[in-house]
């Protein structure tokens, strides 16, 4: 048999990811983190937050897949072996995000949340309205999730921009990169959500500059990472009225700690980590084929560049 596929995740037990691989590749030595057995028979490592150093202590490794489509939990392991990195690229994941941003800008856009507190209030009250055309969307990150969510919001008529380092362009989507882009993407966004990948660059990008920069009243999705966001900055933008509200799905520290005052702020709206979750149905036949060109010595799809991060 060929060599084993090492599943590195304390988050799911791995049995539909054994399941899919033996259906792709045929019978595996599949190995969970805690039977990893002989370690020089570890030939790939599927791997979510691994602890650091255990990747370099598999002294035959020739491949690593992020479980995950962000890598940042991966690069920040300082023992990480020279071997090719590549992501999961699933549909399913790339599908959920999107869903995500727009249920929770609709639900901002069309004050559900007003509705809501009215009708327990008894209160028949109607709210003003913004018109579609009026709200704009600003998405950080036009990777394949943020193209994903701006190609969405753009086709339900909400005027729609996207920043990303470099320049991209994409059809019905006002594109912006660089430092200056930046700037000017936040000064339009009334809805801002957050797709970067977390990189040097990027830890801390949303600090109290950032938010000053939005529109007053401005709305934030962070679907990305807890680390873009310096949290004492977006708690001040909320308190001082700069923010209307914020959605967030991904926390510098991750279980949120339970007096962390996200949970019980009156305009925040938490939620665990599940914007979008990897599903080994959709995102394993990219790894299947990577691990079949791995073994013929083929060119690998997905990869990443540690340098740039992502
Ligand atoms: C989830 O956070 C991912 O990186 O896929």
């Amino acid at each position: 048999m060929a060599g084993a596929i090492a599943y590195i995740s304390r988050d799911t037990d791995g049995v539909l990811w054994k399941k899919v691989l033996e259906a792709g590749l045929g019978p595996v030595d599949f190995r969970r983190l805690d039977a990893l057995g002989d370690k020089t028979d570890i030939e790939v490592a599927l791997a979510w937050k691994p602890a650091s150093g255990l990747l370099a202590s598999f002294p035959n490794l020739k491949l690593i897949v992020s479980l995950g489509m962000g890598v940042d939990h991966l690069l920040s392991d300082d023992k990480l072996p020279d071997v090719p990195i590549t992501r999961i690229m699933d549909d399913g994941l790339i599908g959920q995000m999107s869903e995500y941003a727009l249920y929770w800008a609709l639900r901002h856009h069309r004050d559900i949340d007003k509705y809501a507190a009215s009708q327990r209030a008894r209160t028949w009250k109607v709210e003003d309205f913004v018109d579609t055309i009026h709200r704009r969307i600003g998405i950080l990150g036009l990777g394949t999730i943020g193209q994903d969510t701006a190609k969405k919001f753009a086709a339900l008529g909400f005027p729609t921009a996207g920043w990303s380092r470099t320049a991209k362009s994409l059809p019905g989507v006002e594109t912006f990169h660089g430092r200056d882009g930046f700037r000017r993407l936040l000064a339009g966004s009334d809805i801002l959500v957050n797709v970067l990948p977390l990189t040097r660059e990027t830890r801390g990008i949303l600090d109290a500059k950032a938010f000053a920069a939005l529109p007053k009243g401005a709305y934030f999705i962070n679907m990305a990472r807890g680390g873009h966001v310096v949290d004492e900055a977006l708690l001040a933008a909320l308190d001082s009225g700069q923010l209307s509200g914020a959605v967030l799905d991904v926390f510098n520290t991750e279980p949120l700690p339970a007096d962390h005052p996200y949970w019980t702020h009156p305009k925040v709206h938490v939620t665990p980590h599940i914007a979008g979750a990897t599903n080994p149905r959709t995102a394993s036949p990219g790894v299947i084929e990577n691990i079949k060109r791995l073994r013929r010595g083929g060119e690998l799809m997905h990869r990443i560049d540690p340098k740039a991060g992502y």
